[in-house]
């Protein structure tokens, strides 16, 4: 890691990232949750501070935390106090980054005590979280950058461009489920960026260093001011 970066491309800019999974509780000892470990959200972390900005990182529970002294981390849980603190933050933001696996879904209830065995089967009614990017998306000003992500298995492409849209990102990253060293753990990861304009640049499987650096290249490559 170069903290020290010779490039100050974003010196001063204040960043959001959502990072991390989510969990959604059911009861006082459980939990629903997925397998994101925030290690792109890191890196993405630690690319921006190298860079000079002032980094925000709203962080799941149990993700990679970013080392770089200078970022401010904002532990949450569920996807609904994800959003409320990404929400205190966005008005004041430049750029941000959503790079969490928020839970779709949470229970309707959380039952106060741990739920009892009872019967051969059971059932966990659920209902839609709050949609953090799709939302902030909507508050928008125009000098704000949003970035997003995106994890599909069939019309990757169609997907992803379809997300941008709909989510008002300027930009969309589509992580490969299908290629050999990307994925959720690991260290490497393989991507498409698609940008509002139109522009596509698709990595090799590459550190997730490297894809973070890449994926400012893209930021700063978009006709914004920044
Ligand atoms: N996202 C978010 N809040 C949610 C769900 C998703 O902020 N409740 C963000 C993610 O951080 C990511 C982008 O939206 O940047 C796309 O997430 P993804 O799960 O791929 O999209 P969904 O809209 O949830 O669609 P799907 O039904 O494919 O899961
Ligand atoms: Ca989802």
């Amino acid at each position: 890691l170069n903290y020290f970066s010779a490039k100050q491309t974003f010196k001063g800019k204040q960043v959001l990232i959502t990072s991390g999974p989510t969990q959604e509780a059911i009861d006082p000892v459980r939990f629903i949750s997925n397998h994101s470990s925030g290690k792109m959200g890191a890196a993405l972390a630690e690319a921006f501070a190298a860079q000079g900005a002032e980094v925000h990182v709203v962080l799941g529970h149990g993700a990679l935390k970013p080392i770089h002294s200078d970022i401010h981390i904002y532990p949450v849980k569920s996807a609904s106090e994800m959003y409320e603190a990404s929400q205190k933050l966005h008005q004041s933001m430049d750029i941000c980054v959503f790079a969490a696996a928020v839970a779709d879904y949470a229970p309707k209830e959380i039952a106060k005590e741990k739920i009892k065995k009872a019967g051969e089967g059971m059932t966990i009614e659920l209902m839609r979280n709050v949609d953090i990017a799709a939302s902030l998306g909507q508050e928008k000003k125009g000098h704000q950058i949003h970035v997003g992500f995106a994890l599909e298995t069939e019309n990757e492409a169609f997907h992803a461009k379809e997300k941008l849209q709909k989510k008002n990102f300027d930009l969309i990253v589509l992580n490969s489920m299908k290629e050999a060293g990307a994925g959720f753990q690991l260290d490497t990861n393989k991507v498409t960026l698609f940008s509002k304009t139109g522009s596509e640049l698709t990595s090799e499987v590459l550190p997730k260093a490297q894809i973070a650096d890449l994926i400012l290249q893209g930021i700063k490559n978009l006709p914004v001011e920044i």
